[in-house]
């Protein structure tokens, strides 16, 4: 097979799909093509691929010429459509709910599979691209607000007098908002949590955090049978907004994570919240991409509204390249391991698996999912 990591020409994608530990894997059993500079986001020159055994190819007209399996970060851009060869296979984060751009995959004739797609199932966890780069978002995130936060996050004792903690409120508690405690922890600060799933208590109680919950009324459930977070009564939405009030103006920190898959993120820090909140608080809104859980949030921009300063960047793993290439592109070794017979090394799609079939968009130019 040729497979070919082209450079992320999307605005602000430093992540590249390949490492060299991986490209050296890959490169035992296929040829590989990387795009001249492909890895310079991540910090990894093009020598090192050359090392591991992948050959560079200068732009990426050669590089798409040259590659039937094409490995991605993000979706293809509308010049890069072109180039992609007519019966190759893409695979990447596609944005499966965007279906337009998964009509343009199939029109394109390709073989398309979407990664934000893959299964929650215990043998899909090393592919999870989801959670690996969540975990990366919900870090960067503690580390941009107290980088913004004009306050110290641990209490501290000094000859000039005592310092507070900070007091951090964490919405939504999948794998970002898991990490964010974590993180928020480490620093010193006093950390409250709150997710619609009752199921995360637990986990959040096991980290030092205090979870705040709405009752569900009876029969109301939060979770789907896949574990995602469902769309809430209005009843308890109403509820759910009291309780985000009282507890948003008694923190100094706000990290919001909180998405429902294939809908726009839920509200939850109103204006009427934000102008409530102490002055030189600080939001850090990672749903923001997906509408965000705050109106005041802007797409990629830092503001400051009521006194609060809002962040709203949409790709917190590229701020963290190298890292977030690592992990990312070892869920892709994992993952493309699925598509060849283990004893032959031949191409074999088996619609039939659970993983391939969950993240399947297009096969050979024909519409999988509609
Ligand atoms: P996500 O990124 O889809 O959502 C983030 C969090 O927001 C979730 O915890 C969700 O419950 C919460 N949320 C949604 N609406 C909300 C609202 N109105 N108010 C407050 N919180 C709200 O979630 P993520 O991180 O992708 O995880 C989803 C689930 O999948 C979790 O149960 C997680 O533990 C599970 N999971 C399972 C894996 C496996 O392989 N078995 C791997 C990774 C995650």
């Amino acid at each position: 097979m040729q497979i070919g990591i082209p450079l992320e020409i999307r605005a602000g994608e430093k992540r590249v799909a390949a490492t060299p530990e991986t490209v050296k894997k890959l490169a035992s059993a296929h040829s590989v093509f990387v795009q001249a500079g492909a890895g310079l986001g991540a910090s990894i020159p093009d020598s090192e691929y050359e090392a591991a055994g992948a050959k560079i190819l200068g732009s990426a007209a050669e590089l798409y010429a040259a590659s039937r399996l094409v490995l991605k970060v993000r979706g293809l851009e509308e010049s890069e459509f072109p180039l992609v060869k007519k019966d190759s296979i893409l695979v990447g984060l596609l944005s499966p709910h965007e279906k337009e751009k998964m009509e343009a995959y199939a029109k394109q004739g390709l073989t398309a599979f979407a990664m934000e797609s893959i299964p929650r199932i215990s043998r899909a966890q090393s592919m999870d691209v989801l959670s690996s780069q969540a975990n990366i978002g919900g870090y960067k995130s503690v580390i941009l607000a107290a980088n913004a936060y004009g306050r110290f996050f641990p209490m501290l004792m000094t000859a000039a007098g005592t310092v507070k903690a900070a007091r951090v409120l964490v919405l939504g508690v999948g794998v970002a908002g898991l990490q964010a405690i974590a993180t928020a922890k480490r620093l010193g600060a006093v950390i409250e949590a709150f997710d619609v799933r009752p199921a995360v208590r637990e986990q959040v109680l096991s980290l030092g955090a205090k979870f705040v919950e709405v009752p569900l009324s009876e029969g109301e459930s939060a979770e789907t049978s896949g574990g995602y977070a469902r769309e809430m009564s209005e009843e308890y939405k109403q509820k759910q907004a009291e309780l985000i009030k009282a507890r948003a103006i008694q923190s100094d920190i706000v990290i919001t994570t909180a998405l429902i898959p294939g809908r726009p993120a839920p509200v939850l820090l109103k204006e009427e919240t934000v102008a409530a909140m102490k002055h030189g608080s600080v939001v850090v809104d990672m749903a923001v991409e997906f509408g965000g859980n705050c109106p005041l949030s802007e797409k990629d921009r830092i503001v400051e509204k009521h006194g609060v300063t809002l962040i709203g960047h949409t790709n917190l793993p590229a701020m963290m390249a190298a890292d977030a290439s690592a992990l990312y592109a070892r869920n892709m070794l994992n993952f493309i391991n699925l598509l060849f017979e283990p004893k032959t090394g031949e191409l074999k799609i088996d619609r039939e698996d659970e993983i391939i079939a969950g993240t399947l968009i297009s096969m050979n130019g024909e519409l999988v999912k509609k």
